[in-house]
């Protein structure tokens, strides 16, 4: 497999970190640890796995009609979405980024110690301190910290990857999308409960042995507006009594408030900035729209995905759009999308990717990505 000859010829270039550490460094601190893994030579980044996972309990439109005042002809003609699926009772998102991380390295036949960094992109984390899902996959070398850019999150994820390789810090980056926005949904708001579903996609990124070799990333382009913050949040709520003291009274928990969003002026700064950031991405790349083989962006509402290929002038069997099955499942929907596409045989090795992420923040990522 391209994975295994690829780590042979990689462990040329990266023999002086991949050489076993004494055994008494085990005893180490990370730090020190990560400094004896520290990589010694700046490389391209190249993509060579990815997976996905999501919950196995779903909800269809006709589910919802029960909620709801909405019909399952309104969500589809509005949105494209049929089911989205949801975490069922103690599941958690770790779970399905666990499985995904498994996934994705297996395809990319690299082992999970040999992971240096593992990213998670998540707004929905299962800990509030962070949900990088190292220990379980066991990535025991592995830095781990989680990344929040709403659904922009996984495209900055994986650009934050490609700069780590390039500089030579890391060679091995595993980046996990995952959101579970059903726990901020009001099931009552039928302006947003019909949108989300939950899941997790990974992607494996690792240096490249051919120092000749461009990057994967070929052109990126990301931004951010404060002030569109107003049309789109999930914020802290305060709330909690927390009295000071030994008083008879218990602290009780804080909490965040519902997923607020308005769907129009969200539609239309999407329908605005995603053309123009896949522009800047092309233009980084020094490529023109038609060297795009395929459209991976994320999926919120078919009709932006429409939009967004017809600016570039991609066919519809070009664009790769499962949001009828998932909804809009934030930072993963990426990946998910990817993973589809790459297990299905649609995606090939070298076929260049124009992605797109979009969310609240306001935030926006694009980048112009070679498979393989
Ligand atoms: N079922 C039936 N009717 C509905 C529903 C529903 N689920 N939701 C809203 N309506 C009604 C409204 O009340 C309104 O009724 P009115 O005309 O009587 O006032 C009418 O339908 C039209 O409402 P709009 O909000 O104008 O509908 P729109 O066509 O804009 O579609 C939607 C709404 C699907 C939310 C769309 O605006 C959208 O997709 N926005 C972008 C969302 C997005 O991309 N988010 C990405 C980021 S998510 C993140 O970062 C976490």
């Amino acid at each position: 497999m391209l994975k295994t000859s690829h780590r042979q010829a990689a462990s040329s270039c990266f023999q002086a970190r991949t050489a076993a550490p004494p055994r008494h460094a085990l005893w180490r601190s990370s730090s020190a640890q990560q400094q004896l893994r520290a990589v010694q030579c700046s490389a391209a980044e190249m993509l060579v796995g990815v997976g996905s996972s999501v919950p196995e309990t779903y909800l269809t439109n006709h589910d919802l009609e029960r909620l709801v005042e909405t019909s399952d002809e309104w969500i589809v003609t509005r949105t494209g979405i049929r089911k989205r699926h949801v975490l069922g009772k103690g599941e958690t998102l770790a779970q399905h980024g666990i499985t995904s991380a498994k996934r994705a390295l297996e395809m990319a036949g690299i082992a999970a110690e040999d992971v240096d960094l593992v990213l998670f992109a998540t707004s929905s984390p299962d800990d509030v301190f962070g949900s990088a899902c190292q220990a379980a996959i066991g990535a025991r070398h592995a830095v781990a910290f989680d990344l929040t850019a709403a659904c922009s999150g996984f495209v900055v994820a994986l650009v934050t990857a490609a700069q780590y390789i390039r500089a030579g810090t890391f060679r091995t980056v595993l980046v996990v999308g995952g959101d579970a926005l059903s726990r901020f949904v009001d099931w009552r708001d039928r302006g947003t409960c019909i949108l989300f579903g939950d899941g997790c996609g990974a992607v494996v990124v690792t240096a490249n042995p051919d120092s000749e070799a461009q990057g994967a990333i070929l052109g990126m382009e990301m931004g951010s507006d404060g002030e569109g913050h107003k049309h789109l949040h999930c914020t802290y709520a305060g709330g909690g009594l927390k009295p000071l003291g030994d008083g008879p009274t218990p602290s009780s928990h804080a909490a965040y408030s519902n997923i607020y969003m308005a769907g129009q002026d969200v539609f239309k700064f999407a329908v605005r900035t995603v053309p123009a950031v896949i522009d800047g991405a092309l233009a980084k790349a020094n490529l023109q729209k038609d060297a795009v083989d395929w459209l991976v962006m994320h999926q919120a509402n078919q009709r932006i995905l429409d939009a967004a290929a017809q600016r570039l002038g991609l066919p519809a069997d070009r664009v790769v759009s499962n949001l009828s099955q998932y909804g809009n499942t934030s930072a993963a929907s990426i990946p998910l999308a990817l993973d589809e596409a790459v297990r299905g045989g649609r995606i090939q090795k070298g076929d260049k990717i124009a992605m797109a992420g979009f969310g609240a923040g306001l935030t926006w990522a694009g980048a112009i990505v070679r498979w393989g």
